[in-house]
């Protein structure tokens, strides 16, 4: 049916879009505290909103800023209209615009598009991940003390969120940790072995649909942070790696979520 080409279509028109906008430098304005949303999000969402329906109408459609469509034919799509919104008001340039469709349950194709670099990376079940069309897979790095990693922190109710404590721990036994304030492409880099794992709280259904096929298409593994089964709709904790530092970087999560910490924080005086 056609539904990456489709996607990899729809993410090329939005990418230009945003790329326009980001020249323009829009103004953004709050939706939360400190959660920033612009013209360009929306203008992107209605994008894609409108050719997706046009293209199948029959097909439900989650999208972040609320443009969706409610559908039973078992198909939905998860849009993310401009992840890295943060970077993209402060003209940081590291966003991207990602689409994933979901079928049975199962993510079935999935496009992550960097307008800025123009890297569009692409996948679909069974059929392999890839970076302008050139196949890709994650690293081959076996230890977590040769790896480099990548974390984020989301703006919304981000009081709440603990990830200071893992980030350190992580860090501290790895290369480092990078964080990008994009997690499509945090995801889209573990695919091609750019980065060796990644992990979050606080994701979003359409940060990870697209983000989680590439991952799996180019060999590596996907779990919650309790190293459990994970769904984009059902758990909003997501571990991503190369397969190879799975169970070395569960075991340093567990020690943290039981208060337990490796290095201790080093005091200020
Ligand atoms: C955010 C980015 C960021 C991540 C946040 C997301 P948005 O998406 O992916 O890297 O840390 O959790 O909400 O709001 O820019 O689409
Ligand atoms: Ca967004
Ligand atoms: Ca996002």
């Amino acid at each position: 049916m056609h539904y990456l080409e489709t996607a990899v279509e729809i993410a090329r028109e939005a990418g230009a879009l945003l790329v326009n906008c980001y020249e323009r430098r829009v103004p953004f304005e709050l939706k939360g505290e400190f959660d920033l949303v612009t013209e360009a999000d929306r203008a992107s969402e209605k994008l894609v909103v409108e050719r997706l329906r046009s293209h199948f109408p029959t097909h439900a459609i989650v999208a972040e800023e609320g443009g969706g469509h409610e559908s039973s034919s078992g198909f939905t799509w998860y849009v993310d209209p401009l992840d890295g919104t943060t970077n993209f008001a402060h003209s940081f340039p590291m966003f991207n615009v990602t689409l994933g469709l979901e079928h049975a349950g199962e993510m079935i194709a999935g496009v992550v598009y960097d307008p800025v670099r123009q890297e569009m990376f692409t996948a679909e079940r069974g059929a392999g991940a890839y970076l302008n069309n050139r196949r890709i897979r994650v690293s081959n790095v076996k230890g977590l003390a040769d790896s480099l990693a990548s974390t984020g922190f989301p703006s919304r109710k981000r009081h709440h969120n603990v990830n200071i404590h893992f980030y350190y721990q992580l860090a501290m036994a790895s290369h480092g940790v990078r964080r990008t304030g994009s997690a499509a492409i945090d995801l889209a880099y573990v695919a091609c072995g750019r980065l060796d794992f990644f992990w979050e709280f606080g994701l979003k259904p359409w940060d990870m649909a697209a983000g989680t096929l590439l991952i799996q298409e180019a060999g590596g593994r996907i779990s919650d942070m309790k190293g459990a089964r994970h769904h984009i709709t059902g758990s909003d904790h997501l571990l991503a790696d190369n397969g190879h530092l799975h169970d070395e970087v569960i075991q340093i999560f567990d020690e943290v979520f039981a208060g337990q910490f490796r290095v201790p924080m080093p005091p200020i005086a």
